[in-house]
């Protein structure tokens, strides 16, 4: 994993959109491969199979704050989720696959901690998500969506 590779898709992720423009999210490339061997090991429950994307030589891990945009509106989820979309779609350009990994992380057991703690990130930093990036060792097999006509209209909706 290239590092100019590496910066390119962290600077696809900061280009996202972001409430009121607080910029919310902040991201860390991890590309020391013995720092992401330890990271995956520390969040692989014990006896449990390792999580998503537990091969890749790099992975991204996506913190966010909660920062108030107006009131008592704050739109850190959506800007997260904005950039990590970015991060993807740079991934997938440079010829990488990659996967939003958030179920992990976010749950009760709070791994996301666990990583962030391991990444020296300070305490108003959620980490949130963390996106393994590597060459898919097969090829990716598509997900089966719903027909474009079920989700998707013109001029009004269920019309086409
Ligand atoms: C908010 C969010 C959380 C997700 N969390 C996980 C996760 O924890 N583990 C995982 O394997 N995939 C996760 N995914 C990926 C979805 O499972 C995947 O996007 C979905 O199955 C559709 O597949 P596609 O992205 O290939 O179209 C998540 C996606 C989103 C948007």
């Amino acid at each position: 994993m290239p590092r100019e590779h590496l910066t390119e898709i962290l600077a696809a992720g900061l280009a996202a959109p972001s409430g009121c423009n607080k910029q919310t999210t902040s991201v860390i490339g991890v590309d020391d491969l013995a720092l992401v061997k330890r990271l995956y090991a520390a969040i692989t429950p014990q006896g449990d199979a390792p999580p998503v994307g537990s091969t890749s030589p790099a992975m991204v891990c996506v913190l966010a704050r909660r920062i108030i945009a107006y009131g008592d509106r704050t739109y850190f989820v959506h800007d997260y989720a904005a950039a990590i979309q970015n991060m993807l779609l740079a991934a997938v350009a440079l010829g990488y696959q990659s996967c939003w990994v958030e179920g992990y992380v976010t749950d009760a057991d709070r791994l996301g901690r666990v990583m962030a703690d391991m990444l020296d990130v300070p305490q108003e930093y959620e980490l949130v998500c963390y996106l393994p990036i590597g060459v898919a060792a097969e090829p990716v097999a598509r997900v089966r969506k719903k027909p474009f006509y079920e989700r998707a209209w013109f001029n009004g909706f269920g019309k086409r």
